[in-house]
């Protein structure tokens, strides 16, 4: 018997699954987070479909993909994140409304896309498990219902009102932040309101989009659906009924709030095992660099060539007169750059730098990735927030103690100097940074084992029901207790009357016996 179950589980093991993997939003940081599920679960055993804008080039085997490039048309990034126009405040990129207006674009344009409708017509196509991408829309849950397969959410950010209300409840506003740019410290009276005005905000500026929603979802499965004799459940069931949420967080770089038991936190499983080595040219820059090295890097969707001159000259010239060694990313040359320590990168292995011992701070626009690298390595940050989490991220690590804040503005130069010289100075910072990565790898497993743990979990448990909140089952205005407020009242109001009544009844008694 016991050999038996032995060669079952065996086989088991052996029988990798096919899983469907979307994630559509045009942008190397989310194509990082993608390729990072498809690398851990090839490495498993499993097939992946994985639907992208970003092809991952001589895929293996296993690995079949639906280009979605189309979806960079959507996503206009060079005008969004111009700086200069972020700096003159001709942009505002941080409104929900925007966000959303984006992200059902891409939403559009993915599942309307001819090879996505192909897969879903073809009646030969069967998955496991469906994993998409939660990025401000949640019409992808429909592809569970094609395939009539679990769902996981992948949610890219630290968990928030919206995702979490997708498995169990939104955690309560008044000390937990929502993922737009407030602030990181939910004390006083005035911030309280704030959130809870951002926290109504959101909701109802996604409330907009019930209709608008329900219309491409309909156009996007209806016909799958019917090709494949089976009706398309209505999108407010469908939405509500993934199995787990996968979330790229760690408790060590964002808050503590109460999570689902359908919520488990994988923060870190896009970095990889073993770091690449650096290129020859950036190992002998780091490899000599006395008093250590700077690292400056605005990310891949916010481009340092697009500041002003002037502002691109000033830092130049502040760089240049420190000692330690920059190496800035930045996407052209600097044609008559006078300085030996400061060096210019088109591309920059990140990892690999933040991994040299040499590297004494990073200077970051605080996208969570590098946020999450940088806690990984323990290496202090200047965050410079520009768009969506980063002011909310910048603002945690200066509240965790090991970063500080500097806004994009014509001050920067000065500014960054005040912030270098402070955390350069003051060994406290690294000392914090340290404290939490050790925090960060100090887990049973890591993270991409864990992914791969409960992705198989979803589908060996039928969908893992045992995880289902019982919080999805009630309307809010139980949950909120509202039906007994006005039975409450309703009490209240009939008592009141009765005396009131029965008060007339006796003064009037009075009057007609006197
Ligand atoms: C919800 O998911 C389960 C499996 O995870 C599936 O059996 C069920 O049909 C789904 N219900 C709806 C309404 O999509």
């Amino acid at each position: 018997m016991k050999f038996e179950l032995t060669v079952l589980a065996f086989l088991a093991a052996c029988d990798g699954y096919k899983i469907l993997l979307v994630f559509p939003v045009p942008s190397n940081s989310h194509g990082y987070l993608g390729e990072g599920y498809v690398r851990h679960l090839l490495r498993a055993g499993h097939e992946v479909r994985y639907i992208a804008p970003i092809h991952i080039k001589n895929p293996p085997k296993n690995l079949r993909q639906i280009d979605v490039s189309s979806n960079f048309n959507l996503f206009p990034a060079t005008d969004i994140f111009d700086l200069s126009k972020m700096i003159h405040k001709e942009l505002n990129t941080t409104h929900i409304a925007e966000v959303l207006q984006l992200m059902y674009r891409i939403a559009n344009g993915t599942l309307l896309h001819d090879k996505v409708q192909e897969l879903m017509h073809n009646q030969n196509e069967r998955f496991d498990v469906v994993i998409a991408e939660w990025m401000f829309s949640e019409l992808y849950s429909g592809l569970a219902s094609v395939f009539n397969c679990p769902l996981i959410w992948s949610s890219s950010m630290e968990p928030h009102a919206l995702v979490l209300s997708l498995m169990d409840e939104a955690p309560n506003p008044a000390y937990a932040p929502q993922s737009t740019p407030t602030t990181a410290t939910l004390m006083t009276f005035v911030q309280r309101a704030k959130e809870l005005w951002m926290y109504l905000h959101v909701i109802y500026n996604k409330w907009l989009y019930t209709a608008m929603d329900t219309r491409v979802y309909e156009q996007a499965y209806s016909s799958a659906m019917a090709v494949r004799g089976r009706s398309l459940p209505p999108l407010s069931l469908a939405k509500y009924n993934a199995s787990l949420m996968l979330g790229n967080s760690h408790v060590s770089a964002g808050d503590v709030i109460s999570l689902p038991q359908s919520y488990v936190a994988i923060g870190g499983y896009h970095v990889e095992d073993t770091v690449p080595p650096l290129p020859k040219n950036l190992q002998e820059i780091m490899d000599s660099a006395k008093y250590g090295v700077i690292y400056f890097s605005l990310g891949s969707i916010l481009k340092s060539r697009s500041m002003p001159p002037k502002l691109k000259k000033d830092l130049l010239d502040l760089f240049g007169g420190l000692k330690q060694t920059i190496i800035w990313k930045l996407e052209e040359e600097i044609p008559d750059n006078i300085y030996k320590n400061v060096h210019v990168v088109s591309f920059a292995p990140q990892q690999s730098i933040l991994a040299h011992p040499s590297c004494v701070l990073f200077i970051t626009h605080g996208g969570l990735l590098s946020k999450i690298e940088t806690i990984h390595f323990g290496v202090p940050i200047i965050g410079i927030p520009v768009f969506a989490d980063q002011f909310l991220n910048v603002d945690r690590a200066v509240q965790k103690g090991y970063a500080k804040r500097v806004d994009l503005d014509y001050d920067t130069p000065d500014n960054l100097k005040v912030a270098i010289a402070e955390i350069l100075g003051n060994p406290r910072y690294r000392e914090r940074v340290k404290a939490l990565s050790f925090v960060f790898h100090d887990r049973p497993v890591p993270p991409g084992k864990e992914l791969v743990h409960w992705v198989e979990h979803v589908v060996r448990t039928g969908g893992a029901p045992h995880l289902r909140s019982p919080a999805l089952m009630l309307p809010w205005y139980q949950k909120m207790y509202l039906d007994l407020l006005v039975v409450i009242l309703t009490i209240i109001c009939i008592c009141f009357l009765l005396v009131k009544w029965s008060f007339s009844n006796r003064t009037g008694a009075k009057v007609k016996f006197s």
